[in-house]
């Protein structure tokens, strides 16, 4: 393996929370030194400058559907679309046919991932069989076969009991829950967002209590047991508010989707089945809300929830479309208007919500720093040139997203995974580089 040299960056220590001017020497997969001036004639150079360097980020939330839905997504395009949106790790959802409920399943995501070699990818596994929320799966073997999380995602377990026994059971495994929150029959069915957009277009609505409700019983639930609970795509304004309340009594945190940041219920009318996504765009207020909690430093994880799904999945039947939105390649750059072109990060606490703050999440020590001796999982950012979003170019297979056609700022240029370069200048590297 050549050593690769980065010169010239900005770098980003979102730990420290500092940005300094100098370079960065890779060596067998290591960051080997990072100085000013550093010299390798023999190295691989990469020009750095005017970009930001800094710890591979790591995206707690995909689904990339194999097994069973491969038309939708496969561990190849999804590994694929994870680099070039600039993530190194992704944890994806157990929700798939199998569902990871069972240690093969789970062993055969890290192996096929591991034989792609390009972002690594860690499976997170089903709290409940067939994540059909009535019996636990064995999270010790699920442990053993490489997950990292626990989640039903998709669904929520609706029964205390099942919850409260599974936070008990999962402190012996030393695993976070990573929760989607809807309580099923305050949902009931709904389609979109439960508010005045809903009511003039005649579709049933999700109220916000169905998130909420959940959210308060699982930090109850939280405070009892001890466990570690994160929020996944919290939506609504109530939600920033509980988690104000816990944090600090018991161990809750949350992230954030990039679509709920940007839009919101009134865009449903224009954008269709392309808007339809679990839990809803929200209201306004909501959505404000949520940008306050991140400035605050109560939802600390930028995540994506990129969920994919093939063109006959989302018709123009807006009741019969699938959920979810596909935002792999474009997370970073949507951040970055949500978030730093809005005043409510800066590029430090931004880097430090997509890499440091999932790594900690985690328990990866090697990850989440730019440290001399740990593993050299690196993205390097253009923060200035802006570019158009071009759906039709993604390499994820789901093309299901709305902002076709936004012109954004801040995209990975670089990725670089155990100190190989996987993604240049936008562009994916097959085979060896250096
Ligand atoms: O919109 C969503 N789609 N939300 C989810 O929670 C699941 C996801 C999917 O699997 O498609």
């Amino acid at each position: 393996m050549r050593r690769i040299l980065i010169k010239k960056g900005t770098l980003v220590f979102p730990d420290r929370g500092t940005l300094a001017d100098q370079d960065i020497l890779i060596e067998e997969g290591i960051i080997a030194k990072i100085g000013k001036g550093l010299q390798d004639p023999q190295a691989y150079s990469i020009n750095a400058s005017s970009l930001l360097v800094g710890p591979g980020f790591i995206n707690l939330h995909v689904h990339f559907r194999e097994p069973g839905e491969e038309k939708k997504e496969d561990l190849l395009s999804g590994s694929r679309a994870a680099v070039k949106g600039g993530f190194t790790s992704v944890v994806c959802m157990p929700n798939t046919n199998p569902p990871i409920d069972h240690p093969v399943i789970a062993q055969f995501i890290a192996y096929r991932s591991n034989e792609i070699g390009l972002s690594r990818v860690f499976p997170c596994g089903a709290i409940t069989l067939g994540c059909a929320g009535k019996t636990m799966s064995d999270f010790g073997l699920l442990k053993q076969a490489g997950v990292v999380a626990l989640s039903d995602d998709g669904r929520a377990v609706q029964s205390p009991r099942t919850m409260y026994l599974a936070m008990q059971y999962a402190q012996y495994f030393h695993l976070p829950f990573l929760l989607h929150e809807e309580e099923e029959g305050i949902a009931a069915q709904g389609h979109m967002h439960a508010g005045e957009t809903a009511f003039l277009l005649g579709y049933k609505g999700i109220p916000e209590a169905a998130e909420d409700v959940m959210i308060a019983r699982d930090m109850v639930l939280a405070l009892y047991t001890g466990a570690q609970v994160h929020f996944t795509h919290l939506s609504t304004a109530l939600s920033v508010e509980l988690l104000r309340l816990f944090r600090g009594r018991a161990s809750v945190s949350a992230d954030v989707t990039p679509h709920h940041l940007l839009l919101s219920d009134e865009d449903v009318p224009q954008l269709g089945s392309l808007a339809k996504v679990k839990p809803p765009l929200r209201g306004k207020r909501d959505r404000e809300a949520l940008k306050e909690g991140i400035k605050e430093g109560i939802i600390t994880i930028l995540a994506s929830d990129h969920a994919p799904h093939a063109e006959e999945d989302k018709g123009e039947n807006f009741a019969e479309a699938a959920f979810g939105i596909s935002n792999l390649e474009i997370t970073v750059p949507l951040y970055v208007k949500a978030l730093i072109e809005e005043g409510v990060l800066g590029w430090v606490e931004l880097w430090r919500c997509l890499s440091t703050n999932p790594a900690r999440l985690l328990g990866f020590s090697e990850q989440g720093v730019l440290e001399e001796g740990k593993i050299a999982d690196i993205t390097i950012v253009d923060p200035d040139t802006e570019w158009e979003v071009n759906v039709g170019r993604f390499v994820s297979k789901g093309k299901n997203c709305p902002f076709e056609g936004w012109s954004l700022k801040g995209w990975p240029v670089y990725t670089i995974v155990g100190g190989k370069i996987v993604m240049r200048e936008g562009s994916l590297v097959d085979g060896e580089l250096c």
